[in-house]
């Protein structure tokens, strides 16, 4: 469906409360704000990209898919044969323990590695091979929002997030300062719009990397462990973000995270990543029951159970 400005009936609220303040209001204002109709941000982030209507369910094709994937670091196999499918408009986590390769997967995706082994398509196309500059096509449809934030450290926060609008021309001054608004106010950030990113807490820089990530109006988000190093009140309101940028403007998503809890609340489908291998690819649901004892020491270990001394 080519998006039709005058039908959009998806949006965002122009702000959120501020969650240090009002935490119990939170998860209220994300449920209100999917019935918040701004058809003005929803063109200016997706352009003329497929957008839902309300009601609507999104088409289910692959939008991402890695076919037999493996992946050697000299001697070393980091991925070993990995299928896996992500349809348009569902949110992919991938699970597993430190160093199974759950950020190389993005990095691959991302085209800055590049498998010995297998297929990887965007929406159909193979990337495994393309030349840098094929490369750069997708990263227009697919981005990245890194764990440290990797914002431009010499400019603020407003620049930050005006920089892809930039680079990608076609606004003028005024429509790009109103679009570097919105997207501020969208992640919470708006009221350090020219604090420079050292300035500011490791959760505030990584959700201005949202805004900044949106600003080049992808298809696909991949976040790299979201949540680490943030107190579960910023957690809860990046895992809002995301959710809500599913929900309403029917992002595909894929989420590496290390919380369960967070995973359970955002999953479609779940990757679980062993050894390489691709040791669980399904629901959510079928993840939880899944009797694989690797699984289950992945989902009832407690970190915080020290053995008695
Ligand atoms: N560019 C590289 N060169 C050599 N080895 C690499 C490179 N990138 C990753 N590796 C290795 O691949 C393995 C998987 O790394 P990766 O960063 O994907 O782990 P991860 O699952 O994301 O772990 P964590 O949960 O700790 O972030 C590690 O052993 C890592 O050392
Ligand atoms: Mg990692």
């Amino acid at each position: 469906m080519a998006a039709d400005s005058s039908k959009l009936k998806v949006g965002m609220p122009e702000t959120l409360p501020n969650p240090e303040e009002a935490p119990e209001v939170l998860s209220d204002a994300v449920d209100q704000s999917v019935k918040v109709i701004d058809t003005e941000l929803a063109a200016d982030i997706m352009g003329d990209n497929p957008t839902l209507e309300e009601g609507e369910e999104v088409a289910s094709w692959p939008m991402i898919s890695f076919s037999h994937v493996s992946m050697w670091f000299g001697e070393t196999k980091t991925l070993d044969n990995v299928s896996f499918t992500v349809n348009r408009g569902e949110t992919l986590c991938i699970l597993g323990r430190s160093g199974v390769g759950k950020s190389v997967a993005l990095r691959i995706l991302m085209g800055f590695l590049k498998p010995q082994v297998g297929s990887i398509r965007v929406d159909g196309e193979e990337i495994n091979g393309l030349t840098e500059e094929g490369m750069q096509q997708i990263r227009k449809r697919v981005t990245m929002v890194f764990q440290n934030g990797a914002l431009f450290d010499s400019l603020t926060v407003r620049e930050n997030v005006a920089f892809p609008l930039r680079e990608r021309g076609g606004m003028d001054e005024d429509q790009i300062q109103q679009v570097v608004d919105r997207l501020i106010g969208l992640v919470g950030a708006d009221d350090v719009p020219d604090a420079l990113p050292a300035s500011l807490s490791t959760g505030r820089r990584r959700a201005v990397a949202i805004a900044r990530a949106l600003a080049s109006q992808p298809e696909v988000v991949l976040y790299d462990e979201p949540t680490t190093m943030v107190d579960p009140i910023i957690a809860r309101r990046l895992g809002g973000i995301i959710q809500r940028l599913k929900k309403q403007l029917g992002f595909t998503s894929i989420v590496v995270t290390h919380d369960m809890r967070f995973a359970e609340r955002l999953a479609d489908s779940v990757l679980f990543l062993h050894e390489g291998r691709a040791a669980f690819f399904g629901p959510l649901k079928a993840f939880l029951a899944s009797p694989d004892p690797h699984i289950q020491q992945f989902l009832t270990l407690d970190a915080y159970q020290l053995p008695l001394a």
